[in-house]
């Protein structure tokens, strides 16, 4: 038997994202972000942008996110907030749009300024570990 979805407190992701965008390393975009989600075991994980002198080489908030979502033990991501400087909610760039749906597919829960939207909304016809499966 699977264990029961966890209940999203919003407010709480929110606030962990608030937090993490305070540790980010931004110093040549002066652009923090931050990101909390909540994942299937019930724990909260963070992330927030690293950036490198090397402009191309930055990471992504969501990059350390799914780092501490393995490093933490794995799972499923459930729902997920990202917050700007300002704290104000922010759209996932692209590519960690993609890094999102690989541990939360559709289903998974993402808050904009516009509410609360399925990552089917972000990333439609997304491409995903289902199209390499080869049993
Ligand atoms: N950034 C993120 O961390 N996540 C996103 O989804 C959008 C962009 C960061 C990368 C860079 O350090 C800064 O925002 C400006 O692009």
């Amino acid at each position: 038997m699977s264990a029961p979805t966890p209940a999203i407190d919003w407010q709480l992701l929110t606030t962990r994202a608030n937090e993490a965008m305070t540790k980010a390393y931004a110093p040549y975009s002066k652009f923090p972000v931050g990101v909390a989600a909540l994942v299937s075991d019930g724990r909260i994980i963070t992330g927030c942008n690293v950036e490198n002198a090397s402009y191309g080489l930055t990471l992504c908030a969501e990059c350390g996110l799914i780092s501490e979502l393995f490093a933490s033990g794995g799972g499923r991501l459930i729902a997920f907030a990202c917050v700007d400087g300002a704290g104000a909610y922010l759209a996932p760039c692209g590519r960690c749009r993609q890094l999102l749906f690989e541990h939360g597919g559709n289903e998974l829960l993402v808050m904009t300024t516009d509410g609360v939207v399925p990552m089917s909304d972000l990333l439609p016809w997304a491409f995903g570990p289902g199209h390499l499966a080869h049993e």
